[in-house]
């Protein structure tokens, strides 16, 4: 167990400190209503932070492996910012073609190789269930930035930040969700879908037959007494909508292209059709986008997607001060 050093703390939760520190976080199911607002707490001081000074050394000495085995811009890059402007530094690790993995190195032994270099270790890969293996080999935390189909709670948490930021605090409960898209490949749909069953939301699902949102995911979501529907159109849900997440059909999770091309396009929010849905509500995306927003709705204040991305950057400063016992 490393020790903790005497350098000064953000001053807040100093009772939550220990929850997470050292703990890797591999599943949103991991975290209580509690924690995210503690979470939402420390992203929220942190965004104070970087507008009052942009970067401070509250990590400083701290190394960062940052290991993709999928291709990321957001979630490698606002990890890469999280870390620098905390002080700390970051091995980056995106093209795996180029580390020993591509000589046949397993996953297990590369982690154990990177933390003999970095304090935590930030882990996107194809297979469903790799940051848990991940994890189990290294002693120092994992953060999952994606596992194949299955989760990506980081993702989630910056999206529930989104919520929290964007609509009040407090507003979560009583909102209505609407999901729409690529929910049977979407990781953050999964994760996002469990992770807002801890409040009291109504979650509306949108997408073409072949793509719902898995039994397991909805099992889990009405265990918790929230309700749910399923819908092929949009229209229907869009008027009682106050978050409509947006989400890009995962061509390279199909097993046969020709499924992606009856899917691909299904929906696409434009002006037009988003003046059917309230004043008062917000448009969210996961990002990168191909084609399911059209460019038109950007300059809408409705349109969400461009400040999630910022929120990211403060939701992942938070969770490197948390496990690495700074925060
Ligand atoms: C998402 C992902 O990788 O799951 N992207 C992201 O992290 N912002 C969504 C996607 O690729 O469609």
């Amino acid at each position: 167990m490393p020790t903790q050093s005497q350098s000064p703390h953000l001053p807040f939760g100093e009772n939550k400190q220990a929850d997470w520190y050292g703990k890797d976080i591999l599943s949103v199911k991991q975290f209580s209503r509690e924690d995210l607002e503690y979470v939402f707490g420390v992203a929220h001081e942190m965004r104070g932070m970087v507008e009052r000074v942009g970067t401070f050394d509250l990590l400083k000495g701290k190394i960062l492996a940052n290991l993709f085995y999928e291709p990321s811009t957001r979630t490698s890059s606002s990890f890469t910012a999280a870390m620098e402007r905390l002080g700390g530094s970051v091995i980056p690790i995106n093209e795996v073609k180029y580390s020993s993995v591509s000589k046949g190195e397993s996953l297990a032994d590369t982690v154990r190789t990177l933390e003999c270099y970095a304090d935590v270790i930030v882990l996107r890969h194809p297979e469903t269930g790799a940051a848990a293996i991940a994890a189990k080999a290294a002693k120092k935390p994992v953060l999952n930035a994606g596992d194949g189909v299955g989760e990506h709670p980081t993702q989630a948490l910056l999206d529930a930040f989104t919520i929290f930021e964007e609509l009040g605090v407090g507003q979560i409960d009583g909102m209505t969700v609407t999901m729409l898209g690529d929910l049977k490949y979407g990781r953050t749909v999964h994760s996002l879908a469990r992770l807002l069953s801890l409040y009291k939301v109504k979650l509306n699902y949108v997408s073409p037959e072949i793509l719902r949102m898995p039994k397991e995911v909805m099992e889990e979501v009405a265990a918790k007494g929230i309700p749910q529907a399923e819908y092929t159109a949009l229209e229907k849900v869009l008027p009682e909508t106050d978050v409509l997440y947006v989400t890009r059909v995962q061509k390279e999770r199909f097993e046969n292209l020709e499924d992606y091309e009856k899917v691909r396009g299904a929906y696409v929010i434009d002006p037009e059709i988003m003046k059917a849905a309230k004043q008062e509500m917000i448009v969210m995306h996961p990002l990168p986008r191909v084609g399911e927003i059209s460019p038109d709705f950007d300059d809408d204040p409705r349109a969400a997607y461009f400040r999630q991305m910022e929120y990211g950057l403060y939701v992942r400063m938070a969770l490197l001060a948390m496990v690495l016992g700074k925060a």
